[in-house]
């Protein structure tokens, strides 16, 4: 029997996470306890290399526990064998990065089908079209990276983030590389369809007026919550 409470989307019990760089071991996460409740939008802050990025992606499965458990509605994600977890990842998890990270070679339309074709999911072009109009890129669909602007770019990686329609949205920076203007529209935008979707949003900042959006906001100091 779970004792979490119902809305509980995530969980961390004592979370240690190691990197290991080619001379040393780093410890970026030292012990994290977090309840994340679903449909609420939640900020990380904290200065530059506190961890925010790996707590971002240890939730997201892309990075791997030390020591510590991870639930994903009551269901452990620490132990997961790499295909499971790559699954846990695409039908659960939208990732919005600083740096777009779209693939050069593939069109506005086929990145935002990319993690469906990753999971050999059903694409239904229709559907990315619809979404590629809702970030505003009706007219950019057959258009490649290169030839987009930089607010175009993470327009594309936030439809490709909401493809599979996930319940926890990460966004890591995501208007880090962006202009006053765009970023306006971005987070406005991130807002906006984490409503719409009914998902769960975690966004790492160091704005503080955008941690101020959120429900609520942890601040990491050197691998814990302060
Ligand atoms: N691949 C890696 N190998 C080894 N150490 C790493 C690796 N990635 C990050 N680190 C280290 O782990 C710590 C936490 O890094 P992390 O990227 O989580 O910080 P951050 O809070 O996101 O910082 P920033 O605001 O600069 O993005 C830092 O000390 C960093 O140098
Ligand atoms: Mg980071």
């Amino acid at each position: 029997m779970s004792i979490m409470k119902q809305n509980t989307i995530i969980k961390l019990e004592n979370v240690h996470v190691n990197l290991k760089s080619n001379v040393e071991t780093i410890k970026a996460l030292k012990g994290i306890n977090l309840n994340i409740l679903a449909n609420r939008s939640i900020s990380i802050m904290g200065h530059s290399g506190a961890g925010k990025s790996t707590l971002a992606m240890t939730i997201a499965g892309l990075e791997s526990v030390t020591e510590g458990k991870v639930f994903y509605k009551g269901k452990a994600i620490h132990d997961l064998k790499e295909d499971e977890l790559a699954d846990y990842r695409s039908k659960n998890v939208g990732i919005i990065f600083q740096s777009f990270n779209l693939l050069p070679s593939m069109t506005a339309l086929e990145n935002v089908n990319l993690p469906l074709e990753i999971s050999r999911d059903f694409i239904d072009d229709k559907k990315s079209i619809k979404l590629l109009e809702t970030v505003g890129l009706k007219n950019r669909v057959s258009h490649y990276p290169h030839e987009l602007s930089g607010g175009e770019q993470q327009r594309v990686a936030i439809a490709r983030s909401l493809i599979s329609s996930p319940e926890i949205l990460i966004a890591d920076e995501p208007t880090g590389n962006l202009d006053k203007k765009n970023s306006k529209e971005v987070i406005e935008l991130i807002f906006q369809l984490q409503k719409n979707h009914k998902s769960t949003l975690i966004l790492v900042t160091h704005d503080k007026s955008l941690a101020d959006l959120c429900d609520e906001t942890i601040t990491l100091d050197n691998g814990l919550i302060i």
